[in-house]
């Protein structure tokens, strides 16, 4: 085989089972199994997510190598998901590498998972160059657990300038849908209702200092909202359905957008970069777009398979740390509330 390093890559945090070959920084495969069973209880139910995560592991590394086409032998190292996470998941994925790469005889490599998501700028495709962001670089970085900005001066220097001291930009979108009624995941149904309405409600945006967030009085607003709509009329929700997604996703991304920009004033760096589950938002893309060109920065926005989880996040961070030999290659257990 032409390759130098192939790296197996292994995410299982949350909800997503994942595996994905990333050779010599290409993207070869990358398959990830979604669990529809949390659907029902309106959030991720541990238990069942680290069930399910049993069930979909081996076929979803059988069908990543399948598609990279190489066999268990081609690989150099394995890179997982360490943390942060849910414990049972993260236990799936990292105990399947262990195993693993024990049995290959072949180097475990530890990736921060919210490392992972701003690496993914990081990945090539095979039959096309990437433009990736040049070091320093801002990336926000909103998720359903995180909301952050982070000041990344290379492949291994990560500081948090920024982040929320109450839910994440991804948590605020799941809250607002699950008081609409709609489905979990919430985030991507308010997206698509949004598209179709007028921010026409009044939500209040924080102000807090410096660059933390704060969603918790927009949920609270929210819900008083909603509650005071149908005392009028019993078909309030259904009858504003998209009004209301539009509102509560303007007043999250001026919230998101205000600090961006402030941090972007105060470090002086106009690169700017977004990642996580929150970074497919078609509004969060096109409003970051227009603000790109009013203020000339240089944008970075991921394609959509790698705004959510994924394991080639994993297998390029572990790239990048075989790359420079920053790793023991022995197993090291997993960590839920791992900081960057
Ligand atoms: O990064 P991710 O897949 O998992 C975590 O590490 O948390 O992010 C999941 C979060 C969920 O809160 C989900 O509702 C949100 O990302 N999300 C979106 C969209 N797609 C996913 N939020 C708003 N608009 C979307 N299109
Ligand atoms: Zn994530």
């Amino acid at each position: 085989m032409a390759y130098q390093t192939v790296i197996l890559g292994i995410e299982s945090s949350c909800d997503d089972t994942s595996a994905a070959v990333i050779a010599d920084g290409v993207k070869l495969s990358n398959i990830t199994a979604s669990q529809a069973v949390h659907e029902q209880y309106g959030g991720v139910v541990p238990e069942l997510a680290s069930r399910a995560h049993q069930k979909h592991i081996l076929p979803v590394i059988d069908i990543a190598l399948k598609d990279a086409g190489i066999t268990l032998s081609d690989i150099t190292a394995i890179g997982y998901t360490r943390g942060p996470g849910l414990m049972g998941s993260l236990l799936v994925g990292g105990s399947f590498a262990n195993g693993l790469g024990l049995g290959l005889g072949i180097p475990l490599i530890e990736v921060n998972h919210m490392q992972a998501h701003v690496q993914a700028h990081f990945i090539q495709e095979k039959d096309a160059t990437q433009e990736v962001p040049t070091f320093p670089f801002l990336c926000l970085t909103v998720s359903g657990g995180h909301t952050q900005i982070l000041k990344v001066s290379s492949h291994d220097s990560f500081e948090v300038l920024g982040e929320t001291q109450d839910d994440a930009a991804g948590e605020a979108f799941d809250k607002a849908a699950k008081l609409m009624g709609l489905p979990y995941p919430g985030g991507p149904h308010i997206d698509r209702l949004a598209n179709e309405g007028n921010p026409s409600f009044d939500l209040p945006t924080s102000n807090m200092p410096g660059l933390t967030f704060s969603f918790s009085g927009l949920k609270t607003a929210f819900l008083y909202l909603i509650q005071d709509g149908l005392k009028e009329n019993p078909n309030f929700i259904e009858d504003n359905k998209a009004d209301l997604a539009a509102s509560v996703q303007a007043a999250i991304l001026k919230m998101l957008l205000a600090k961006l920009k402030r941090a972007s004033k105060e470090t002086g760096i106009k690169s700017i970069a977004i990642a996580g589950g929150v970074s497919a938002n078609k509004g969060l893309r096109s409003a970051l777009q227009e603000t790109a060109q009013k203020f000339n920065w240089k944008l970075f926005i991921p394609s959509f398979e790698y705004c959510t989880d994924n394991a080639a996040m994993i297998g390029i961070s572990a790239f990048y740390k075989y790359q420079s030999g920053d790793f023991t290659g022995e197993y090291i257990p997993p960590s839920a509330r791992l900081k960057v």
